[in-house]
Parts: structure tokens; sequence; C-alpha cells
């Protein structure tokens, strides 16, 4: 009986049908897996598959954003949002008369093409073949226990009898949120043969894993001449394969962003003969903010205004779409510390006015915003009467610094050296976590150590009460931390009981304690993360060669765990920002549906000599309502804004506004 599709969905897939590895003879995109070559050797498994010869009929196919916009569907607005917050938000006022009847107005279509995540190492998959038929998986994953649950389904195992450990992921940026091909494939071979597999995918059988969808986007704003926002509307089509409609909610961001009365939306989407689309950092933000603060930019030029006083003129301090307040939102005071270490009030307004030698100086800037989101997670922290902790959860570390964190929070609340704190992660036998995405791990995470780590002070405290002549034997549970490795009473620090003795004279060597922790968001504040990115480019006057020279982004992302980590993740989204702008596009031969460049030589990606200038600076953002220790996650925010900055600038340096990325060379001299 054929296993139903459902087995095959995962934590985080879209809509639709999941792609089947080897499931039946239909091939639905160029690049589909449909056979495997095991071997001793790699090497030989390589060649034989390469004598390999397969024999199929051809269909029609589409694989041409451009031509199959016009048979791209609409996305409908649920009447509650929470149904799906991936489909477009509600209109709110009346936005084709708004828009009809304003002073100014700009209207603009702006393309994104279809990028790919490209993280430096390859996909592998390691399944271990265990003696008693169970399997130990070694996974590229963003969500081992995502993929657990995955191949439980497919291969109709029990949990007990599959693990996936991930311990250290390296780069994923959203390719590794879905359990790939690679892991089922390994694990039935394995199962096949009852001897443990490995599998290592060629960087070009990585582009059939997903890509950040190509987006055709029409923005129209209408704005009165003092420069306000009337009216916004937002189109965007995106791209998803035949059998499954991934999404997110690309429009919103315009309508969320500024202050208009009127808004309005509408998201399509075309199917294409291509793998699905999936997450790629800031899935939707940046791609959608890119064209919507390009447009902005294109509004200012009309109006004859400073790019930035437009930003303050229409700055919102509620959100829009639930007008309701921010939880916390600094992100005025990201535009003043951006504009002014970038020296921004020295921009000459007209296009072409600033040069150095034979180049074109340009000077441009945009707003950047992401979501601060939560999701419910369990950890456990296991300490020990010699002061040691261990601390476990299922979550992943892609690079963006969890294990640091992690230590960092364990220790500061149970008071312990850096040093005394053990992190294990990337297990699916640990505590629960869902995939680590979205920026929302290090807020999660961290709340879910600090529920647990309270769990362990009371234990702590109840056996430190039952002490002979105990200190704190009238002493509240809230009037006690943890510090230095002991129990110190927060009114009278004289009363202290040591971690050792409380756990000595209760007769144990160690305490453990495991919590969930969920966010009952009660929905009255609005919780978002933002940046202003200002950017600088020199371009070649006669060969049009663009080099960004400076960056500086301003970031308010709420309480910020470690300066080093958080500065190298807005660095890499800087980084990965002026790819986009200039580099990176995925390109497909249509006849054959066929990705051309796929491998890292032709599909272009900012290298060291790319990069130059870039500033971060965090700004002080409290925040009360979104979590306890007022932290939001940034993963995310860094890459938001940066291409429209880019864009910009280069319209500021060469008064040509290229509104299709990446903005080559051969576009400039068009
Ligand atoms: Mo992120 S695109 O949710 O890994």
């Amino acid at each position: 009986m054929a296993i139903a599709d459902g087995a095959y969905k995962d934590d985080v897939s879209p809509g639709g049908s999941p792609f089947r590895p080897l499931y039946d003879d239909r091939i639905r995109f160029s690049g589909q897996p449909i056979a495997l070559v095991i071997a001793e050797e790699s090497e030989i498994a390589r060649f034989a598959a390469s004598l390999a010869r397969v024999e199929y009929e051809e269909e029609v196919h589409a694989t041409d954003l451009y031509h199959q916009r016009g048979a791209a569907f609409a996305l409908e607005s649920p009447a509650n949002p929470a149904e799906n917050p991936f489909a477009p938000p509600k209109p709110r006022g009346a936005a084709t008369q708004a828009l009809a009847a304003a002073e100014v107005r700009h209207s603009g279509e702006y393309f994104v093409p279809i990028e790919h995540h490209n993280p430096m190492e390859l996909f592998a998959s390691t399944v271990i073949y265990e003696r008693d038929a169970k399997l130990t998986v070694y996974d590229k994953t963003q969500g081992v226990q995502n993929v657990q649950r995955y191949l439980c389904g497919v291969l109709e195992m029990k949990p007990e009898e599959v693990r996936v450990i991930s311990p250290y992921v390296g780069g994923a940026f959203g390719s590794g949120l879905r359990p790939q091909y690679n892991v089922v494939l390994a694990a039935l071979a394995a199962r096949a043969l009852q001897r443990s597999v490995r599998l290592v995918l060629t960087r070009q059988q990585m582009y059939v894993l997903g890509y950040r969808p190509a987006m055709i986007q029409q923005i129209e704003l209408g704005a009165k001449s003092g420069g306000t926002l009337d009216a916004i509307a937002h189109e965007a089509i995106t791209v998803t394969s035949q059998y499954e409609d991934f999404y997110r909610q690309e429009t919103g961001w315009s309508g969320l962003l500024y202050n208009s009365a009127h808004a309005k939306y509408m998201h399509k989407l075309a199917r294409l003969e291509l793998a699905t689309s999936c997450d790629m950092r800031a899935p939707s933000a940046a791609t959608a903010v890119y064209a919507l603060e390009c447009a902005m930019d294109e509004l200012a030029a009309a109006l004859e205004l400073d790019p930035l006083e437009l930003r303050l003129r229409c700055y919102s301090d509620r959100d829009q779409h639930g007008d309701r307040p921010y939880g916390s939102k600094h992100l005025r005071e990201c535009y003043r510390p951006g504009a002014a270490t970038f020296g921004w009030h020295k921009r000459r307004e007209e296009p072409r006015s600033m040069r150095d030698g034979t180049e074109l100086v340009g000077w441009g800037m945009a707003t950047g915003v992401w979501e601060a989101l939560q999701v419910p997670i369990t950890v456990r922290i296991m300490l020990t009467a010699n002061g040691h902790a261990e601390v476990s959860c299922a979550t992943s570390d892609i690079g963006t610094g969890t294990y640091t964190i992690m230590a960092q929070v364990a220790a500061d609340m149970l008071g312990l050296p850096l040093d005394n704190v053990t992190i294990k992660l990337g297990d699916s036998t640990l505590p629960q976590s869902p995939v680590e995405g979205g920026s929302w791990i290090a807020a999660s995470v961290s709340n879910g150590i600090v529920t647990t780590a309270d769990a362990v002070r009371h234990e702590l405290l109840r056996l430190a009460k039952r002490m002979p002549n105990s200190p704190l034997a009238e002493v509240a549970s809230d009037e006690v931390a943890l510090v230095d490795g002991k129990l110190v009473s927060k009114r009278d620090s004289s009363c202290v009981v040591s971690i050792a003795d409380a756990m000595r004279h209760g007769g144990v060597d160690r305490i453990e304690q495991e919590k969930s922790t969920t966010f009952a968001d009660d929905g009255s504040h609005a919780h978002n993360t933002h940046s202003a990115v200002f950017a600088e480019v020199k371009v070649d006057e006669q060969l049009g060669v663009i080099r960004v020279t400076r960056v500086v982004s301003a970031v308010a992302a709420g309480r910020i765990l470690n300066t080093k980590t958080a500065r190298s993740q807005i660095i890499g989204g800087v980084v990965w920002g002026i790819g986009m702008a200039l580099h990176e596009e995925t390109l497909i031969d249509h006849k054959f549906g066929r990705i051309m460049n796929a491998n890292i030589a032709e599909y272009h990606v900012p290298v060291s000599a790319d990069v130059h200038d870039v500033d971060v600076i965090f700004v002080d953002e409290p925040d009360d309502h979104v979590n306890p220790m007022g932290i939001k996650g940034l993963g995310e925010i860094g890459i938001v804004g940066v291409a429209a900055a880019i864009a910009n600038a280069i319209y500021h340096a060469t008064g040509k506004r290229v509104r299709d990325l990446p903005i080559t060379l051969d576009k400039l001299q068009r």
C-alpha cells in the first residue's frame, strides 16, 4: 500500500504534497534525484552513476516566471489572520481612491531573481545502521527532531528507533529547515543494505534543495507633497513548484512599516517545474523590503525630499496591521546614530553630484524590519554538587552563536563561571525544540534556561531549608539568588548556603530539572526588530564597475546577549545584502528547465575584495513586553534593507535606476 503523502510532511512543510524521493516514475523538475548508486568508495559510486542511462518522455514544462505571471493565482486573505499568517493582510481604508487622489505618486516594478543558500560545506547525511536495525543519523539540519519525525513517517519507524544528530550545522540560512532528500536516500539505502551509508551531495545537487523564490513586485505609493504617505499598494508574484505552495507574507511589510491610512495587497503564486521554493534568510522581508525601500527612495526623489527625512515623516509608532503599540520600536534611534556615523548630512541631493576621481560616489539608505518571534521549547539543566551544570535542548546552532549565548545565560542564572557550564544541543534525544529559524531561538532558549534555572534554584533552596539552623530557613524562593556557587539571600547577603552544602545535606549529588516554556502572547503589542542601513558606492564612470565602499547598519533588536556574535550576524547579513544587490542570481535554461549556474564559480557571491568597511551599531532597546529578558533575536534583520540601500546609492551615484537585481554593470550601461 502506498504511504500517504502526509507521512512526508515535516514541521515546516507548506501546503500541498511534499516531494517523495524515488517514490514513482514522475520527474517533476530538472535535477530531481531518480536513482541512488552505492559503492564502497564515493569515487566508484560516482563513476557507476555516470553509467546509468535514463529514458523518459518529454512533457511541456514552464520555468520562466515572466512567462507564467498571467497564470499565477492569487492568495486569499482569511477573515482571521491567525488562520494563515502568511496570507496577505486585509486591506485598510480605500487605497485605490487614495492613490488616484494623491498629490504625488510613484509606481514601479521591481524584480528579485531566484537565489540559492550555498552554505560553504556540502549537504551530507551519514546513517549508522545499528545492530538492532535502529538508525543513528548524522545530518546537516536546522532541526534534528523535525528530521527524526520525518524519517519516522517516511520509513514507518518508531521515534526510539531513529536518532538524529547535528551538533555543528555549518551554514544553512534556511536550506536546512526542511528534511532534505539526501537524508531519505541515505536511510533507505542503509535499511536496504543493512549497513551504514554516507551520502554527500555535490554542489550541483544542492541546487534543488530549495531556493529563495524569484519575485516580481509592483509598488505604488501615494503621498502628500509634504512627504507623508496616503496609500500603499503592494503586489507580488512569487515562485513555487507544481506540488507545494510555498510562500510567506511578502506584501504585508510595506503596510506595516510606514504610517499610511490606506493600504492594499495582492500576492500571486506562479507554479513552475522547479523544486519547491523555501525560506532563505529573512524570507519575504529581504525581497519585499528591497522593493518598498527602493520605491520610497524614488518617492523621495519625486518629492525632492531627503530620503531619510521621508522615512521620519512617515514614521509609524504603531503596528499598522493590528493598530496596536509595539513592545518596543527604536527605529528612530537607529536612523540618528546611523546617519551620524555615516555622515549622511554631507550628502548632496542631486544624483551624479559626488565623485572621487574617475568614480561616481553615491549614498543611499533604507529601513529594515523583521519579526521578534518565540517558540515553545524545553530545557533540561543538571547541576552537580561540584558546581557544574549541563544544559541541554534539541535546538541547533547554525553558526549564530547559540552555544555561546546558552552558556552565558545559564552561567548568569546559575551563578557559575562560564567554564562550569556545558551545552548539549543538536541531538533528537534531548528536550524538545522546534527548528532553529525565524530568528526565534535566542529568545526562546534563553527564556527556557531562565525558567529551568529557576526550578533548579527552588529545589536547591528546598534542600538548604532542611539543613539544621539553615540561614535560609525563613527566606522565600524569589528572595534568593544563585551567586558564585552559592544560594544568597537578596535581602541579607550574609545568609548563604553553598550548592555543595545544600546537596550534601539533602543527600543528593545532583539536581536535574526539565521545564517547558511557551509564550502566551496576549496580542496587545507587536514585536519587531528594525534597522537603518546606509551605504556608499563608488561606480567607475567609464566601465560601470560598482564597489560598495561603506555600509553602516544600525540595529534595534531588544537586548543584545553577546555583542561579538551579534555583530558577526549583522556583518554576515550586510555581506549577503551586497551579494543580493550586485551578484546573486540563479539562471535557468528554460528550454530544458535546468539551472545553468549550479556551482559557486558561476553563481556569484561577494568575496573579500567585494566587502569593504562594514560598521554595526546596536541601539539600546529595552522591552518589557516581548519576554522578561527583553530578547528579540537578530539572525535575519541584518540582510533586510541592505540591497535597497545599495540600489539607492547606485541611483544617487549614477542617476540610473535599475529595478531588477542583481545590478550588474551591463544593466548600468544600458
Ligand atoms: Mo531562517 S530562513 O528561518 O533559517
